[in-house]
């Protein structure tokens, strides 16, 4: 299974894949690009050592849709088969979904439904709550409403803060993001055998 991820930031969700998918944890598969919507994102770095290829869409003046063609074709033409977002910081128009309908996923730091959007940590502790987490779900036209794959809880400390949830929320966003993607590449590997 051919897989894109888009970042826009660190990418630790980015290496975390990448990772799992050259060590064989995530079977049958390959990372075909990274691409990212800015230039200075850490993470292309991080992609390039562990030679991934990256390419840069920076959004710049073009509209959503003219963007997201660009990054469509770039996709298209490396046969990519999975679109994981892993902290890309835009919407996607709806001709993007329609591209890959149902090949793409998304990480998320709360246990959705609860706290979609952006502020989440904030608005969590602003909340009281006792118990946070992340979701990986597949993209639809809803903000971070899509069905969801796997989710895991974190629980919530006395004391902490928007920095110390986020850190811990985060270490558990990476083997939560792999057990989703390895469940999928193992479907994908199942449906190709069997046509
Ligand atoms: C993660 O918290 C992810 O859930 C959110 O953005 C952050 C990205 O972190 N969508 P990283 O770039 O993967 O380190």
């Amino acid at each position: 299974m051919k897989i894109g991820i888009l970042i826009s930031g660190g990418g630790s969700n980015m290496v975390a894949l990448v990772d799992a998918v050259q060590s064989g944890e995530i079977p049958d598969s390959e990372v075909a690009v990274v691409i990212s919507d800015k230039p200075n994102a850490e993470g292309l770095e991080k992609a390039r050592a562990r030679g991934v290829e990256t390419v840069i869409f920076e959004r710049k003046g073009r509209t959503r849709e003219e963007h997201d063609a660009e990054i469509i074709a770039e996709l298209k033409k490396r046969d990519v088969e999975l679109v994981c977002l892993a902290g890309y910081m835009r919407l996607l128009s709806p001709s993007f979904i329609r591209a890959f309908p149902d090949r793409i996923i998304n990480i998320h730091p709360s246990l959705l439904p609860a706290y979609p959007g952006l502020d989440v940590h904030e608005r969590v502790l602003a909340a009281g709550e006792k118990v946070s987490g992340c979701t990986v779900h597949f993209v639809n036209e809803d903000l971070d409403a899509g069905p969801i794959i796997v989710q895991c809880e974190v629980e919530i400390y006395e004391g902490d803060t928007v920095e110390t949830l986020s850190a811990r929320i985060l270490e558990r966003e990476h083997a939560t993001y792999i057990a989703a993607v390895k469940r999928l590449a193992t479907e994908f590997t199942e449906n190709t055998e069997k046509s």
